[in-house]
């Protein structure tokens, strides 16, 4: 195993504690990023086939590279999972995966524009995407800049800064997350020990991303095939993404679909197209929190659909 990974997998004994008792078939890796969690899986589970996405050509090379020992069990591809996983034949899937948002690797390397010292303005997961955070930047209006910003980094008082980016922008546009930072900074009151930019910087990247779209598209099309008896594994890293996950496991756990005036249950109650695995979000131990800082935000939810 390659121990270079420039991406520590989060909650990895927990994943592979939940495909216990997965059937044979194929296991669908949807942000396989360094393949930590692939790679483990591959291992532990010598009865699975894996299909590999990332939108990411850097960490497709690098998994291409790591997962050698597998190749006969390994199919890789390049794109977004919402489109990859339209061509995917969903009849012999017997587990998925999802570990959603941004690798090490793309947070630290600084020319991909994540970082508050970035020299470029980027942000893109996909390099072949034409849109990235500098034409967000540069060209959203006001009233759209706030919007991200409330909507997606959660901020309070987002017209300071979204008046600000018009403002410098007029000038001449803003050509790095070092300068869009320091900008934020200068315009935000916070007592908080996180970065001004923090908030600010994680509604761009969803924007740029459309990370949320992404994830709803995914459910979506679990809802659609229902591969039989297959877990779904999915790990989030705020609370935007997991109420979207919670909410959608929760409504195909229900087995009553009766309206909710009904007297009586009419449907069967028999409805469910599976079961929620944990009711709790499986969060990561103090021991990985202090090995691994990035995993203090991440919640695992497992669904298991029906034979
Ligand atoms: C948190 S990392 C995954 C790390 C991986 N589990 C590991 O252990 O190495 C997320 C990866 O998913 C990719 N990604 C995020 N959203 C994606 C999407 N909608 N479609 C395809 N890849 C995506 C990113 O490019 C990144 O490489």
């Amino acid at each position: 195993m390659s121990h270079n990974a420039p991406h520590t997998p989060v909650l990895l004994k927990e994943v592979i504690e939940g495909f216990k008792g997965v059937r044979d078939g194929v296991f669908i890796d949807c942000t396989l990023g360094y393949a930590g969690h692939s790679f483990k899986i591959l291992e532990k589970y010598p009865h699975l086939q894996l299909i590999g996405i990332d939108r990411d050509d850097e960490a497709l090379n690098f998994s291409t590279k790591r997962l050698e020992p597998f190749a006969n069990r390994v199919k890789l591809l390049k794109g977004s999972f919402s489109k990859q996983l339209k061509e995917v034949d969903f009849s012999s899937v017997s587990a998925l995966l999802a570990d959603f948002g941004v690798s090490s690797l793309q947070l630290d390397k600084k020319e991909r524009g994540f970082s508050f010292e970035s020299p470029t303005l980027d942000m893109r997961m996909d390099q072949d995407s034409n849109f990235s955070a500098y034409d967000l930047i540069n060209t959203y209006s006001q009233e759209m800049l706030e919007q991200i910003f409330r909507e997606y980094g959660e901020v309070k008082e987002p017209k300071r800064v979204a008046k600000a980016i018009v403002e410098a922008r007029k000038k001449r546009a803003i050509a790095s997350s070092k300068e869009l930072s320091q900008l934020i900074a200068k315009h935000t009151k916070t007592k908080s020990k996180i970065h001004p930019a923090t908030l600010y910087f994680q509604a761009i990247r969803i924007e740029v991303n459309r990370e949320l779209e992404e994830i709803i598209e995914l459910l979506n099309i679990l809802e659609e095939k229902q591969p039989k008896g297959a877990i779904i594994a999915l790990i989030t890293f705020h609370s935007l993404e997991d109420r979207l996950v919670k909410q959608r496991f929760r409504k195909w756990a229900k087995r009553c679909i009766c309206p909710a005036n009904s007297i009586r249950c009419s449907c069967g109650n028999n409805n469910n197209l599976g079961i929620e695995l944990n009711r709790k979000p499986i969060v990561a131990s103090k021991e990985e929190v202090s090995n691994n800082l990035r995993s203090r935000s991440a919640k695992l939810r497992l669904f298991r659909f029906n034979d």
